[in-house]
Formats: structure tokens, C-alpha cells, sequence
């Protein structure tokens, strides 16, 4: 069977990493690009902590470095990675940052026209350079399933805003306002899907088990300090898992904007809810996940 054509854009990070894996390891994806982005930690580090991934799954992935920076504002890092942005794992390769991942996204998607679906897993601001530099590619991506937003629940980053559109509002203004077809899997589905650090021991017989506990002791110490959840939240693992099973989500098609302006929201995605009134109906919503199918098939894949 053909496999499905994706570019990952990605700013590892813990749960980041997870995704990466889960994709590689299913081998149901042609992964024409690792795109990395400042977020949860610098595009060094990110950059670093992407090739530490693929090279732990003997992947010859593409990778490529992109934006340092949002695109109007300061960067603001995640607390929860600690100071390498991947902390429990000693990186001791410093990745050269090739710079062009922006160049690279719109030569790709050219080159695959309506073939290639991006997944992001960070901050938005490559996407949004990418379609601000090149239009054209607009029509050619097939789709955009991003990990992100908050809904219908608080935000992680401030009192209404996710971490991703928290960093870039408006990079993320401008991908929502694209004429592409997008989904959003925002905090209202991740927040009940979790993994114990029991639950990686069903990964023991992997080879990749001893990195993943060490990865995930610091990642589950570093959420405790700020979500009350007692292991590891699977953000963008569950962004990944759309692509491999979309029929166990509930989604919803709904009208989304980014509040750009207000220091105090800065980064909310306020959709619009209301029964009545014309709608721009922008973007499909997972509103819910299948946790026990995630769980099983995402122990399954890394276990392969
Ligand atoms: O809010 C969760 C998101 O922010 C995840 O993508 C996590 O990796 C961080 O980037
Ligand atoms: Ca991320």
C-alpha cells in the first residue's frame, strides 16, 4: 500500500519525542521531513533533541532546522523539559542548524502536490512563514492536523491559552485563516489521555525502553508541577495518532479565531459556539479521544 506522504514539524520535547516515534515505527508514512521550531526549548536544542530521536530509531528522516523565533514576539520556552528540552537523556551532539526548513516545506509540498499532510506537534511559526512566503503551496497541502488550542477547557500556558498558540498567536492566526484543510487537537482531548510509568513498563522488552523511562521520570516530575495528573499527558503523540486511526476521535467542524492582541489571552483559540449567527467555519476539532485504543496501539507500535 502507498504510504501516506507527511512532513513532522516539531519543537521535542517529551511528548514530541514519543510522536516521532510512534510515527517512524508504524511504517505506514513516507516522512519526507523533520522540520524543527523553537518552543519547548531553543531551535538548538529542539534541533538536537530531533536528531538524538531519529537516531535512537535508526531513522535517515530528512531533518531540518527552522524558525528561533515567533514571529512578532519573544520566545517563551516550557518549563516542563528542563534545560536541554529533553531532560533524563544526555545529548552530546551538537546538530548543525541548516536554517531551512521553511524552504524546505514549500519545496516539498511543490514537489508533492495534494500529496502531503503536515503534522505539527509545536509553535506555529514555520507553517506560517512557509504560507506567507509562498501562497501558492495553500492549495497543494492536503491537510493540517495540529496539536493544539484549548476549547471548551483552561488553558496550560495561561489562564485560556495552550502552550503551541500561546508561543505564536500569530503564526497561528495565520495558519487558521488559511484556505487549507485543518484539524486541531486541542486540550480538550488530550488532557484525559496520560501513561504511568507503569504503563511504560509494558515497553520493557523494547530496546528503546531505557531511554523512554529515563526520558519519561523527568517529563511525568516536570508535568506534576503544573498539571495534577499523576503521568505523562500524551499531547502530541494523540496529535500523531489521528493520522493513524482519525475514526477514534469525536471532532467537531467549528468556527476558530486567535486572540493575537490581549496580553491577558494572549494565544486563545476562541471558538464560537454560539446556536445562532453566521459561522466561518475554519477548522474540524477533536473534542474527545479513544484513550484504551491510543494506549494499545501506541504500546503495540513501540513495541515493534
Ligand atoms: O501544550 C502542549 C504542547 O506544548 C505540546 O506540543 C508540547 O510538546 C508543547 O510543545
Ligand atoms: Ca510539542
Amino acid at each position: 500500500m502507498k504510504k501516506r506522504k507527511i512532513i513532522i514539524d516539531t519543537d521535542p520535547g517529551h511528548d514530541d519525542a514519543l510522536a516521532i516515534m510512534l510515527i517512524e515505527k508504524s511504517e505506514l508514512f513516507d516522512i519526507l521531513a523533520i522540520t524543527t521550531v523553537a518552543g519547548n526549548s531553543t531551535i538548538q536544542n529542539t534541533t538536537n533533541n530531533a536528531r538524538y530521536v531519529l537516531d535512537l530509531i535508526g531513522s535517515n528522516t530528512p531533518l531540518y532546522s527552522g524558525a528561533a523565533a515567533p514571529l512578532k514576539i519573544k520566545l517563551v520556552q516550557a518549563d516542563v523539559h528542563g534545560p536541554s528540552g529533553l531532560a533524563g537523556v544526555t545529548i552530546t551532539r551538537q546538530e548543525g542548524l541548516t536554517g531551512n526548513a521553511v524552504d524546505r516545506i514549500i519545496e516539498i509540498v511543490k514537489n508533492n502536490p495534494k500529496q502531503v499532510s503536515i503534522l505539527t506537534l509545536g509553535p506555529l511559526t514555520n507553517l506560517a512563514e512557509a504560507l506567507q512566503k509562498d501562497e501558492t503551496i495553500v492549495p497543494l497541502i492536503q491537510e493540517v492536523i495540529m496539536m493544539g488550542g484549548a476549547i471548551a477547557v483552561p488553558g496550560n500556558k495561561n489562564r485560556v491559552a495552550e502552550f503551541n498558540i500561546f508561543v505564536d498567536p500569530d503564526a497561528a492566526d495565520i495558519v487558521f485563516n488559511a484556505p487549507v484543510k485543518k484539524t486541531l487537537i486541542p486540550l480538550d482531548a488530550c488532557n484525559e489521555v496520560f501513561l504511568t510509568l507503569d504503563d511504560f513498563e509494558q515497553l520493557k522488552d523494547s530496546q528503546l525502553y531505557k531511554p523512554i523511562r529515563a526520558m519519561m521520570t523527568h517529563y511525568i516530575e516536570g508535568i506534576q508541577a503544573f498539571e495534577k495528573t499523576t503521568g505523562a499527558l500524551m499531547y502530541d503523540p494523540l496529535a500523531a495518532y489521528f493520522l493513524i486511526n482519525p475514526s477514534s476521535y469525536i471532532t467537531e467542524l467549528m468556527d476558530v479565531q486567535i486572540e493575537t492582541q490581549s496580553e491577558l489571552t494572549r494565544g486563545m483559540t476562541v471558538a464560537d459556539r454560539r446556536t445562532w449567527g453566521e459561522k466561518h467555519l475554519n477548522i474540524l476539532v477533536a473534542k474527545s479521544a479513544d484513550r484504551i485504543a491510543f494506549v494499545k496501539d501506541f504500546l503495540e507500535i513501540l513495541n515493534r
